[in-house]
């Protein structure tokens, strides 16, 4: 009867969409269900037995505002349960890490003895409506607000498969970044906001030169160099969004001058469109385009420190490189040991 049970309760788990964690009482994974190894990218047999610490936070049990880099682990050392709480994890599968939505639950035996804690993940870019929920809260008080950048970002979407997962990652990246460089709680948000939404001005842009697989002619790329104007007109119709603007307007300017629209040079340029630049050109290279195949994430870094001060504020590819230094360092020590 009880191994009956047991079996069910198991079809169930592995029947989830949604990644389930189990630790026991000393942090080491127990069990782990397939889309862990979907979205997670942990291997099963890997992972079993070993500390959760080890193998999703880079053996860090806090990160770098002293906080637990885990919700599961701090669950089960405080007894605190959460409800969709915002969780980084690098994954084996993304470059930097990706933002998760989790619940957490302790676990007791008969005696209402602590045995453990369980976990289930969101990936809240999959799931709109829970986005709307937690995260776009914090960023603005009115729900139809969200509803509009993402009603931007589909219809950008609609046209170029790839400028939509581009826009997302661009937005993980400079929000990732603007909190490196210590910007306040709003400017964080913004920096995700203006990501989602910073090549709107491509619905202005013909399809065909945008999924162009060869060279453009002179024509075809002045009217890609127009997207940034387009994309602040646009924009400029909706008040709560004026802050994003200039963001958007200047998101091709170069650190040295030599970009469009308007040329500006160095601190002239919003330091927002200045962190687009960076995550805008690192997705740019780490990813496949229409015309080439995507470059390795350490010719992408060299590519960047080439042409910081050029091409990128220095100080902005500095703190991009002390981000995916820290990622980086954590599997070299996990490597290692
Ligand atoms: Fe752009």
């Amino acid at each position: 009867m009880d191994g009956e049970g047991a079996s069910l309760d198991r079809l169930i788990l592995e029947a989830l969409p949604c990644p389930v964690l189990v630790i026991d009482h000393g942090g080491f994974l127990i069990y782990l269900n397939s889309a862990s190894e979907r979205e997670l990218g942990v291997n099963k047999e890997e992972a079993i037995s070993h500390p959760l610490i080890d193998i999703l936070f880079q053996g860090k049990k806090f990160d770098r505002k002293g906080r637990y880099s885990s919700a599961l682990i701090e669950t089960l050392e405080t007894g605190r349960e959460f409800s969709l709480r915002l969780e980084e994890i690098k994954t084996a599968l993304h470059v930097l890490p990706k933002v998760f939505l989790v619940d957490t639950s302790i676990l007791r035996d008969r005696d209402g003895g602590v045995v453990g804690a369980c976990a289930v993940y969101y990936n809240f870019l999959r799931d709109r409506k829970l986005l709307k929920e937690t995260v776009m809260n914090r960023l603005t008080t009115v729900s139809e607000q969200f509803e509009t950048i993402y009603a931007f970002a589909e219809a950008i979407g609609a046209r170029d498969q790839y400028t939509m997962g581009h826009s997302e990652k661009v937005a993980e990246y400079a929000r990732l970044i603007a909190e490196a460089l210590g910007l306040d709680e709003k400017e964080v948000d913004l920096a995700y906001i203006c990501g989602i939404v910073h090549d709107v001005g491509k619905i202005g842009v013909p399809e065909n030169i945008l999924n162009k697989p060869g060279a453009l002619t002179t024509d075809e790329f002045k009217q890609v160099t127009q997207h940034p104007e387009k994309g602040a007109t646009i924009l400029s119709h909706i008040s709560w969004l004026e802050d994003v603007v200039p963001v958007v307007l200047a998101h091709h300017e170069r650190y040295d001058g030599r970009g469009y629209p308007r040329g500006l040079r160095g601190e002239e340029i919003p330091l927002l469109s200045r962190i687009l630049a960076v995550a805008d050109a690192f997705d740019a290279m780490t990813s496949d385009r229409s015309y080439r195949k995507a470059l390795p994430v350490p010719v992408a870094i060299n590519e960047l420190k080439r042409n910081a001060g050029g091409q990128f504020d220095p100080r902005v590819v500095e703190a991009f490189m002390r981000i995916l230094g820290e990622y980086k360092g954590g599997e070299e020590e996990r490597g290692n040991g």
